[in-house]
């Protein structure tokens, strides 16, 4: 089906498509519903010269869902509900900067996020995102069949609990809150996505530990290969930030990756997380 009240316009590789002709603030009844459709079409949406307020950017954001607050993140000043993703000039890592997917490790994931670019570095800082299901369409059937009969466990502990020893930078780990918040969930490794019906790949580099009643060493070799897999760049995509360009992405259908390429620079983004996610097996 073809879009009538916007324009559409996908990006080079395995998902992605720019939103084009739109103001967020006002969208007609129509623009929405072909929106929606642009969403569950390609997995993640961009839109450029969104010149949004915090409260703008949580009304688009409650359009699709409730916000599902990030209990981790820091907070931008004022506004509790939009999580802060910055990295300072003095900085060595940046948040985001491995493929995952939000919230994995959460018994309902957040559905997905809406980051909006507040300030960019000269060059650099894109976003990368991965099409779970191109990853999973292009496995062999009998690792197929295999992967729908497993889950996984997801964790936060080992990024954001005291211990964690993947955020080595100080500053930054000093602004994550509630490190004894963290815990353990189970969840399919392949989807049924309730949107457009087809399976996707539900494990991510970041968050899951090892299949269920498998010992984290059986788990990785498996794991390792699905991670090169679904990295591949046939089913990736790469978005070079504007000022006010927003990317909408849908953790359910994908992985995302934050470029750490820019040291010595500021880089600003507003996040919000929209809950409202079930995951349902594919099998
Ligand atoms: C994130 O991982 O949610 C942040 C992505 C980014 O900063 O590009």
């Amino acid at each position: 089906m073809s879009y009538e009240t916007i324009k559409v316009r996908k990006l080079t590789g395995g998902c992605g498509a720019e939103v084009l002709g739109v103001d967020l603030r006002q969208l007609g009844n129509r623009q929405w519903e072909e929106v929606q459709r642009a969403f569950a079409e390609f997995g993640v949406i961009f839109f450029r010269d969104q010149t949004l307020e915090p409260a703008e950017h949580l009304a688009f954001a409650r359009r699709w869902g409730p916000i599902d607050i990030n209990r981790f993140f820091p907070t931008v000043p004022g506004h509790p509900e939009i999580a802060e993703v910055r990295k300072e000039p003095a900085q060595r890592q940046n948040i985001g900067g491995g493929w995952h997917t939000d919230h994995s490790y959460d018994t309902a994931p957040a559905m997905g996020s809406i980051l909006l670019a507040r300030e960019l570095p000269e060059e650099g800082g894109d976003t990368l995102f991965a099409s779970m299901y191109g990853a999973f369409d292009a496995l062999s059937d009998g690792l197929k069949a295999t992967l729908r009969g497993l889950k996984a466990v997801h964790s936060s502990k080992h990024i954001f609990g005291a211990e964690a020893r993947v955020y080595e930078d100080p500053v930054l780990k000093a602004r994550f809150r509630n490190p004894e918040q963290v815990g353990d969930v189970v969840h399919p490794v392949v989807i049924r996505h309730p949107l457009s019906g087809r399976e996707a790949l539900y494990v991510n580099a970041a968050f899951t530990v090892r299949f269920d009643g498998w010992s984290v060493e059986d788990s990785r070799p498996l794991l390792d290969f699905l991670y090169r897999h679904a990295a591949k760049p046939e089913f990736t995509c790469r978005f070079r930030w504007r000022p006010g360009s927003i990317a909408f992405w849908d953790n359910r259908a994908t992985w995302h990756y934050a470029a750490n390429d820019y040291h010595g620079e500021r880089r600003l983004m507003h996040r919000i997380t929209v809950g409202g996610c079930t995951l349902a097996a594919a099998a």
